[in-house]
């Protein structure tokens, strides 16, 4: 290797640290859920107050990091050479500090000078320009001043060279200017330019002049001017090693070998092993990130949970096909953990037994639904060629196809995510109706959601004195999980009687003698610190920015109502509610108990 992973990381830090940048180190990969998203998915996303103005906790301007990234609509992809559903992100940032002359200047030094790259051979790209945005001559100017050719200096539009954060609004974006390196001198044509198909040119980074702010009715410019530089780390790694395999990193090379030592086979020799390798090694380490994240999540039915156990079941079924072990599995998670980011992410050291416990359980859990599963789907399929037989007689047309219904039984009583299902039927020449399985979820949800309100409505049918109290009591349990469990406990099921709260929560384990204690203290300590409980009308969209706790937000009207207690708890809700907390008197939690799979159910009154 001409440099190493943790190399690469401590360069990128030292240079910027050199040019005045704090590192900031990095966030969770859990989002905050201020942009809707789950995961993080770009450096600066963490960030986003500061550009849009607010001073940094550290006081500084200029900031820098590598930043862990997830991204899943690629998941797909993932396989090939250069998918990753967990990436990184070498990131610095000037907040309202330097500005276009300094960023092209520097990232012009630190290609060059420390990575040794030659000036005239870097070729970038810069905004065209618009009608609300003019052409990027500064940007351009300065580059062309340090040394880089004419030539090799491209304009592009929007689609280019924009960055923003898709598909959200109330967030800093601007025209950036890409950075592009020949992975060899070899032209495939005379025309081959960076443009070209044949993939020779690189885009190893950008720098984002993030000036405008995105709204409904167009863009804005910021008070202030901020620099947003992000460049790939894996994809860094792999061009300066020279290498078009990302696999074939330091980040990989170890759990590739241990993988290769299992099943003795030898990496990139069957095309169909070796993509089951990069399936496992890229969805175990993300695997890995997420558990052992600060805020870190577990395999589960909703949310980024799901996410999780889809990314986790995909790797388990990858490993049977090529006839992997639950040990091996956890062989390649120990890797990850003790050799490759011990020092980059010493939590996950902290973590290891957790971690490796949790992906254990998971492996077993869904081995014993693939068993039921995949006789099940066999079934399906037996049931699909009996129908073509009897079809060929009479003429009827039957496809190779698993209806909608099927897919989606298999994904509700067997834990068959739909990927899963989808692939299985892959092999075999089948295809499947996802649109029909989409709708079958749908409709099963409509009705699980008319179950749930209809028990929200009966709760609330007799708004007594002693109803109002329980349903306050109810969003501070609420609230007081989330504190003991984890940001990701929620509310799934509520119901009120005047004598007690019934409340359902998405959890994994029987909660211990311990957290049950600490939640009913934390309520018990609200209670006596005597919050007021207050409510406003809002947006929608407005509520779910400021973090208000919501259960169905696509079925509330547009304007909703959102209740806080002090500042321990804000949920969309129609109340009613106590006006002071202190009303509630002594809150007990008198049964904790399993509601179904992976949700936990407690009833507690209020003495
Ligand atoms: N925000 C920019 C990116 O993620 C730097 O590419």
């Amino acid at each position: 290797m001409k440099i190493t992973s943790k190399e690469l990381r401590e360069k990128w830090l030292n240079f910027y640290e050199s040019k005045g940048h704090i590192n900031i180190g990095a966030v969770s990969l859990i989002g905050d859920g201020s942009t809707g998203v789950m995961f993080n998915v770009a450096g600066m996303q963490p960030l986003m107050p500061y550009l849009l103005g607010a001073p940094h906790p550290s006081g500084k301007k200029r900031l820098c990091n590598v930043q862990g990234c997830v991204r899943t609509v690629d998941i797909d992809a993932v396989g090939d050479a250069a998918h990753f559903t967990f990436f990184e992100m070498m990131g610095n940032w000037s907040l309202g500090d330097y500005f276009k002359k300094e960023k092209t200047a520097w990232t012009f030094e630190l290609l060059t000078k420390v990575f040794g790259l030659d000036k005239d051979k870097i070729c970038v790209t810069v905004f065209e320009g618009n009608e609300s945005v003019p052409r990027d001559e500064e940007t351009a100017g300065y580059l062309k001043a340090l040394g880089i050719r004419e030539e090799n200096i491209y304009y592009k539009g929007k689609e280019d060279n924009w960055w923003e954060l898709e598909g959200t609004t109330g967030t800093p974006c601007g025209p950036d200017n890409e950075w592009f390196y020949p992975s060899t001198d070899k032209k495939c044509s005379p025309n081959c330019d960076i443009d070209c198909k044949c993939g020779r040119y690189v885009e190893i980074g950008n720098d984002v002049y993030m000036q405008y702010k995105k709204t409904e009715n167009g863009y804005i410019p910021l008070k202030n001017k901020n620099v947003d530089t992000g460049f790939g780390f894996e994809r860094m790694l792999m061009f300066l090693n020279g290498i078009t395999d990302g696999y074939m990193t330091d980040l990989f090379v170890d759990v590739i070998a241990s993988l290769e030592r299992a099943i003795g086979v030898k990496y990139g020799t069957d095309e169909s092993i070796t993509k089951s390798m990069r399936i496992i090694a890229d969805h175990m380490r993300t695997t890995v990130m997420l558990i052992g994240d600060k805020n870190g999540i577990l395999p589960s039915n909703i949310g980024a949970g799901y996410i999780l156990r889809r990314i986790m079941r995909r790797a388990i079924r990858h490993a049977n096909k090529i006839g992997l072990k639950t040990d091996n599995l956890l062989e390649v998670a120990k890797i990850y953990i003790e050799k490759v980011y011990n020092e980059a992410y010493p939590l996950l050291v902290e973590k290891e037994s957790f971690i490796l416990d949790e992906i254990k359980k998971e492996i077993e859990k869904f081995n014993k639904a693939l068993e039921l599963g995949l006789k099940e789907f066999d079934k399906v399929i037996n049931g699909i060629e009996r129908h073509k037989q009897f079809a060929s007689k009479t003429g009827e047309i039957v496809k190779d196809e698993i209806n909608g219904k099927s897919a989606f039984r298999l994904y509700d009583t067997f834990g068959f995510p739909i990927e899963l299902t989808v692939e299985l039927a892959g092999e075999r020449g089948y295809s499947v109706d996802e649109e029909g399985f989409k709708q079958a979820f749908a409709e099963h949800q409509e009705k699980s959601k008319a179950v749930q309100q209809g028990e929200f409505k009966s709760g609330l049918s007799d708004t007594g004195e002693q109803t109002t109290k329980y349903h306050t009591a109810t969003h501070l349990l609420n609230a007081a999980l989330k504190k003991v469990l984890g940001e990701n406990c929620h509310q799934m099921g509520s119901n009120i009687t005047p004598e007690r709260l019934r409340f359902d929560f998405p959890c994994d384990h029987k909660m211990t003698e311990e957290e049950l204690q600490k939640t009913q203290d934390i309520v018990n300590e609200w209670i006596k610190a005597g919050y007021d409980v207050t409510h406003e009308e809002m947006p929608k969209t407005k509520a779910v920015e400021i973090g208000a706790e919501h259960q169905f937000i696509e079925r509330y009207p547009d304007i909703v109502t959102v209740y806080s207690i002090g500042d321990v708890s804000k949920e969309i809700c129609t109340g009613p509610h106590v006006k002071n907390a202190s009303e509630l008197g002594k809150f007990k939690i008198v049964k904790e108990e399993s509601s179904s799979a992976g949700v936990r159910r407690i009833k507690a009154i209020l003495e």
